[in-house]
């Protein structure tokens, strides 16, 4: 089981055909949910449309989640209960954002804490972990997926690829000073990266108006070239770090003495071809450290769209370890993301 954005449960279902070559074509639910059958054993890799997964999921009818009987309480936990450190992810999945199924999500939630509490003592509080903190190495994450026809589930942890935040999503804060809502993609990129920018950093930014994805890297002390003919809403205290460039970001390149750049971050509307060509001119002949490059999909076949950009960074990336997601914060977007890692 594989959670996505809803609109692109198709793309991640190709993505799932043409790299995990299950026995049976994926299905769709239309929730944000993609069901592969018969797939090879894991570790399976990354996708770059999934946001989360449950691998072996199991499924329990609605009727049998109200209230949770004893039986279904041991389905959940099957006998060899977890003696490892334990977290719970309940939520709905992105298609079924509804107030009565968030609210009996919830309450599942509830009632599964109080019965392991109850009928397995070894999963107490000395073992559980709340879902939003730290989690200690080796925790197990039992999932829970309400959707109005019963709840898919699955245990499962970071070894396997389930990822440590509920539905794979990493809770982040909007900085008020940002001009724009873009700033939390950057941000996004920049925690999963586990690298940001630092002080005196140089960072490139094509199509940076009105500046989200500067104020994010100029907060952080870096120096910042933001291209784009677009107006710039820096706030002041920030602006002493600031070059605006009013030029083509396509063709925009710094001077020799300047190169590599430390970052280069880009977030311009253009088609997948031209960000293919944008990659090859950056990474391609190695002129920046880091890359986050935000990839607009097209309405049709965006897996299509995005596939000679994957064989291209397979090929030719050479010198970076890179990776490509649609972001929680992403629209019908997906994030490049790469780091140098010589010369
Ligand atoms: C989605 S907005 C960028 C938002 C920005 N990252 C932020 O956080 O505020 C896209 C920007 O790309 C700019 N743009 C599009 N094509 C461009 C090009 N060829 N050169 C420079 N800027 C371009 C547009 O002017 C627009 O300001």
């Amino acid at each position: 089981m594989f959670l996505c954005r809803t609109e692109l449960e198709g793309a991640l279902a190709e993505e799932i055909s043409h790299t995990l070559n299950p026995g049976k074509p994926p299905s769709i639910t239309g929730q944000g949910l993609v069901i592969a059958r018969d797939l090879p054993p894991s570790p399976w890799p990354d996708l770059i449309f999934e946001q989360q997964r449950i691998p072996h999921a199991g499924w329990i009818p609605h009727e049998q989640l109200k209230p949770i009987s004893d039986d279904t309480f041991s389905t959940l936990f099957p006998p060899h209960r977890p003696s490892n450190p334990w977290t719970l992810h309940v939520l709905c999945p992105s298609g079924i954002q509804d107030q009565q199924w968030s609210r009996s999500a919830k309450g599942i939630g509830s009632a599964l804490l109080r019965l392991a509490k109850s009928m397995v003592p070894e999963a107490g509080p000395g073992s559980y972990h709340q879902p939003e903190g730290d989690l200690p190495p080796g925790t197990r994450i039992l999932q829970v997926l309400r959707v109005p026809e019963g709840a898919w589930f699955g245990w499962g942890d970071p070894s396997v690829g389930v990822r440590p935040y509920p539905g794979g999503i990493i809770r982040l804060k909007f900085d008020s000073r940002a001009p724009s809502r873009s700033y939390l993609k950057l941000e996004e990129a920049f925690q999963r990266m586990g690298r940001e920018p630092t002080t005196g950093q140089w960072v490139v930014d094509l199509g940076a108006a009105p500046g989200g994805w500067t104020h994010a890297c100029l907060k952080r002390g870096a120096r910042v070239q933001a291209v784009d003919h677009g107006p710039m809403k820096i706030v002041s205290e920030l602006r002493q770090n600031l070059r605006i460039v009013k030029s083509n970001g396509i063709t925009y390149t710094p001077e020799a003495h300047q190169l590599p750049v430390d970052w280069l971050v880009a977030d311009m509307l253009i088609p997948p071809g031209t960000a293919l060509g944008l990659i090859k001119h950056w990474l391609g002949n190695h002129r920046c450290r880091h890359a986050v490059i935000n990839i607009k999909l097209p309405q049709q076949n965006p897996y299509q769209a995005v596939r000679p950009i994957a064989s291209w960074l397979q090929g030719q990336a050479r010198g970076y370890q890179w990776s490509m997601k649609n972001l929680h914060h992403d629209r019908r977007e997906i994030t490049l993301m790469a780091i140098e890692t010589s010369g």
